[in-house]
């Protein structure tokens, strides 16, 4: 993957906006969910909806502090192609009797907490934070959940679906990855110390104490389905691998950071890590519905209908 053009990739962009209708949902393929698998992939499904709102709302603040007209134009597409993901995993879960009516189901607690986050305080990120967090992100969360669902699903309307979101995604993740080497690029030692100046805010620490639980949660989830978490690790590790592959992108600060952090998760051995992450998933698990914020309004634009 090298440099890209961002103006070309615009263009990219425009040409492959697609719609829910564009898949025939009733189409045969159904019936291969087996009982056994309904229960888990329902879990797996919400959750997978909800993370396309975590990386959909990211890229509106992005957008918001883009530093070019270009990728601020990217960021707004990007946003709504999050969105319309989010529409076709609930389509496929109204298909598979997964949803009832127009409900729109509950993220879990783990996730509710990042959004909260974000809605409080996205828009005030430094963008290069966002910009490198966003891949990592994308890498762990996006691409490899759609993938491990593409491994244990058989019906192939999922996998006309997932064709179209992974195409997508390989532009999110290209741009992504393009905006964290123009960051790490000819700046100064000082520049890109003071690069790593936010990660001390107390707001993004917040933001630490919510992702790192996300993080740990996802891996249950993904352990649930059956799947060996190794594979979670070894997308992730394409951030570290992709990320660096330039010099100026070895240099951006906040890259490192996260690329050691993933490092970090990725190691279950390191107890001083993931026992006080593990005990935080337990206990946001515990708290009562009441004490959590309330689910954002606009999940009202949530909906499986083919109308966009
Ligand atoms: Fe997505
Ligand atoms: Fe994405």
């Amino acid at each position: 993957m090298a440099m890209i053009d961002l103006e070309k990739m615009l263009d990219k962009v425009k040409a492959s906006q697609w719609a829910l209708v564009d898949i025939d949902w009733d189409a045969p393929g159904a019936e291969t969910i087996s009982a056994e698998q309904w229960p888990k992939l329902r879990e797996f499904m919400i959750d997978l909806v909800w993370i396309e709102h975590v990386g959909g709302r990211g890229f509106a603040a992005m957008a918001k502090n883009a530093p070019n007209e270009t990728l601020r134009q990217l960021y707004t597409y990007f946003h709504a192609e999050e969105l319309r993901h989010a529409n076709a995993e609930m389509a496929l879960m109204k298909r598979w009797g997964m949803l009832e009516g127009d409900e729109v189901p509950k993220p879990n607690t783990n996730i509710r907490l990042a959004i909260e986050w974000l809605e409080r305080y996205a828009d005030d990120l430094p963008y290069h934070v966002l910009g490198s967090v966003t891949p990592a992100l994308e890498v762990a969360l996006d691409g490899a959940l759609c993938k491990f669902l593409l491994d244990t699903v058989e019906d192939p309307v999922c996998h006309q679906a997932f064709e179209k979101i992974n195409d997508d995604e390989s532009r999110h993740l290209g741009v992504g990855f393009t905006v964290m080497e123009m960051e790490g690029h000819s700046k100064t030692t000082i520049q890109l110390i003071k690069m790593l100046a936010p990660v001390l805010d107390p707001r993004l620490l917040v933001g630490m104490a919510v992702h790192f639980p996300l993080l740990n949660k996802m891996r249950d989830n993904v352990v649930n389905m059956g799947l060996p978490e190794k594979r979670l690790y070894d997308a992730m590790s394409r951030y570290e691998k992709i990320g660096g592959r330039t010099d100026a992108g070895r240099r951006n600060p906040v890259y490192r950071v996260i690329a050691h952090h993933n490092r970090i998760m990725a190691d279950r051995s390191n107890r001083w890590y993931h026992r006080p992450v593990d005990a935080m998933v337990a206990l946001t698990d515990r708290i009562p519905e009441r004490f959590l914020p309330k689910v954002p309004s606009w999940v009202r634009d949530l909906t499986w209908r083919s109308t966009g």
